[in-house]
């Protein structure tokens, strides 16, 4: 099974790094174009290929690995998703400038954690994003968890616990079986609606819960 990925920074280079180490093959993409992925297509190896947006966008699971800000412009003039999956590995933060005036404004909880939560009025994020991408199966997962120990599944002797949530059972049961072959321990939160604001930053009350199932 090959897994296309929207943006290749933090995120969606520490997913293609679980997925290639375990045999699953990946089609990175970013911004730049395929030529700014060289070293990291080589540091991944054969199961890994840079390609356009569109390319990665074709794939049957495709990875959205971009900035909030940026998701609309990365997702807009795709050809239509006919039912194919979409993980949403976003959250509805801006990362801030440490030099700018925001990185110290004292009415930001989150100042010094380095983000901003983004004011989507009474929506939750996977709602905005469900809309984003128009006939995808919109599963949430990948988000929850900093790229520092996601890089890592199998640890201290277990499988790191990942969440996910969606609407569509078919969807889940492959997101499933990807999380569980790419060695993390997969758990169902239920609906998007359910699950997604649970796990998703910045106020998600399991986001950044870091669990080891021995
Ligand atoms: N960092 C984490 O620990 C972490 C953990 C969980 C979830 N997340 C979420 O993952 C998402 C990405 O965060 P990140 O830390 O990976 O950011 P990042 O390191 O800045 O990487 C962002 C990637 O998105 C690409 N991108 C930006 N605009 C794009 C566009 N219009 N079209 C296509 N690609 C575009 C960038 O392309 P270029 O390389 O060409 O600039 C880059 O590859 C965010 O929603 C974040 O909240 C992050």
């Amino acid at each position: 099974m090959t897994i296309g990925i929207i943006g290749s920074g933090a995120l969606g280079s520490a997913v293609a790094r679980a997925f290639t180490r375990k045999g699953l093959s990946v089609i990175l993409s970013n911004s730049r174009g395929p030529a700014s992925l060289v070293s990291l297509i080589e540091e991944l190896g054969p199961n890994a290929k840079a390609g356009s947006i569109a390319e990665a966008a074709s794939a049957e699971i495709v990875l959205v690995a971009v900035p909030w800000v940026h998701i609309a412009d990365a997702l807009r003039g795709l050809p239509a998703w006919n039912g194919r999956i979409v993980v949403d590995g976003t959250n509805a933060v801006e990362f801030l400038d440490p030099n700018s005036s925001d990185a110290n404004d004292p009415s930001n909880p989150l100042a010094a954690y380095g983000i901003k939560a983004i004011d989507l009025g009474a929506r939750h994020s996977s709602a905005v994003f469900r809309d984003l991408v128009p006939g995808a199966r919109v599963v949430k997962a990948f988000n929850h968890l900093d790229v520092r120990v996601l890089v890592e599944p199998e640890t201290a002797g277990g499988k790191r616990v990942l969440f996910y949530s969606g609407d569509d059972a078919a969807a889940k049961v492959d997101v499933r079986a990807l999380i569980e072959t790419s060695g993390f321990f997969p758990i169902d939160l239920g609906t998007l609606d359910l699950g997604g604001p649970l796990a998703s930053l910045p106020f998600g009350s399991l986001t950044t819960l870091n669990l080891i199932k021995v």
